[in-house]
């Protein structure tokens, strides 16, 4: 990445982070005491740290189109608060079975595991509850409709939950090409593709635009992916807040244990192409999505 691309990209990040951040501290605001520890657990994973890359994604889809910010902040909020829950379920047990998150001890290890299974249960629905409710900004009720859908889908069996459930049977297959990109495009493709689909219905974008946001996003969730993926054996534990090794241990099939470390790297590189040629016909304001793309691609948290 160029230098002039770089800073844009920090400030841009680093700016958009703080927004989504205050308005999830808006969003989450402290019930009655006596559900004080629930509460503490939700606001832990939710502020324990996170690039807010679905989030921000989703208000890039919002700026490239020309829309309005104000009424994507909630959704933007919502979709994060479902990528917080199913982190902290992919963290139990009963899952990855993992220590680490976000630079601090997991849920379930702080918590306990049934505080942390409502903890993720709580931002599932209360993500439902932000995304149905109307804010300062109203949307008309039809596009605020398509976008529940939208996410809902995602989330869901054919999407997130799906794809982890293929992700828990895959510790027992062979190695297999189809299967693995089929589970990272449900476990990590859909709600990350959902982020600028949300970001274009809910800026009444044309269908075509609306056609290549998602198509972006199908291509630079399957690149995040993989580079999860590759991360997990070469990245630095510090930086990603996370452990890493634990694919292998776990004998999970991923982009380099199947194709090799080369070609998982080209993979990557395939994605990242794809998506930003996806968004060929857009002007500057796509400049965010182009540079985040190259960012996805460099990324080493
Ligand atoms: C981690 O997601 C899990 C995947 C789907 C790869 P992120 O890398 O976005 O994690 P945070 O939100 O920054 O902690
Ligand atoms: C996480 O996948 C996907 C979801 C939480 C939906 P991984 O299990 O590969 O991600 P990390 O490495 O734990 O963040
Ligand atoms: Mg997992
Ligand atoms: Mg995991």
């Amino acid at each position: 990445m160029i230098e002039k691309d770089r800073d844009f990209l920090e400030a841009y990040l680093q700016d958009r982070k703080k927004l989504v951040e205050e308005a999830l501290r808006s969003y989450l605001m402290p019930p009655e005491d006596n559900l004080a520890e629930i509460y503490k657990a939700v606001h832990y994973s939710v502020f324990a740290g996170g690039k807010r890359i679905r989030p921000i994604l989703c208000l890039a889809a919002v700026d490239a189109v020309g829309g309005n910010l104000a009424p994507a902040m909630p959704v933007a909020c919502a979709l994060e608060m479902i990528h917080t829950y199913s982190l902290i379920h992919d963290d139990l047990p009963a899952m990855d079975n993992d220590d680490l998150r976000r630079g601090k001890p997991t849920s379930h290890k702080v918590f306990g595991e049934g505080m942390a299974i409502l903890a993720g249960d709580a931002l599932l629905t209360e993500a439902f509850v932000l995304l149905s409710r109307s804010g300062k900004v109203r949307l008309p009720a039809e596009r605020r409709l398509n976008v529940i859908q939208e996410i809902a889908y995602a989330a869901g069996i054919f999407g997130m939950v799906g794809g982890q459930a293929l992700d828990i049977l895959s510790e027992q297959v062979p190695p297999d090409e189809n299967i693995l990109s089929d589970i990272h495009r449900r476990k990590t493709g859909a709600l990350i593709a959902a982020s600028l689909k949300a970001g274009a219905v809910i800026s009444d974008a044309t269908k075509n635009k609306t056609a290549a946001l998602f198509k972006y996003g199908n291509n630079i969730g399957m690149a995040f992916q993989i580079a999860d993926d590759i991360l997990n054996v070469t990245g630095d534990r510090e930086l990603m807040g996370k452990d890493t090794g634990s694919d292998a241990k776990r004998g999970k099939i991923t982009y380099p244990s199947v194709l090799g470390m080369e070609q998982a790297k080209e993979k990557l590189k395939y994605h990242v192409n794809e998506a930003i040629a996806s968004i060929s016909g857009f002007d500057e304001r796509a400049r965010p999505l182009r540079i985040v793309a190259r960012y996805i691609e460099e990324r080493k948290e």
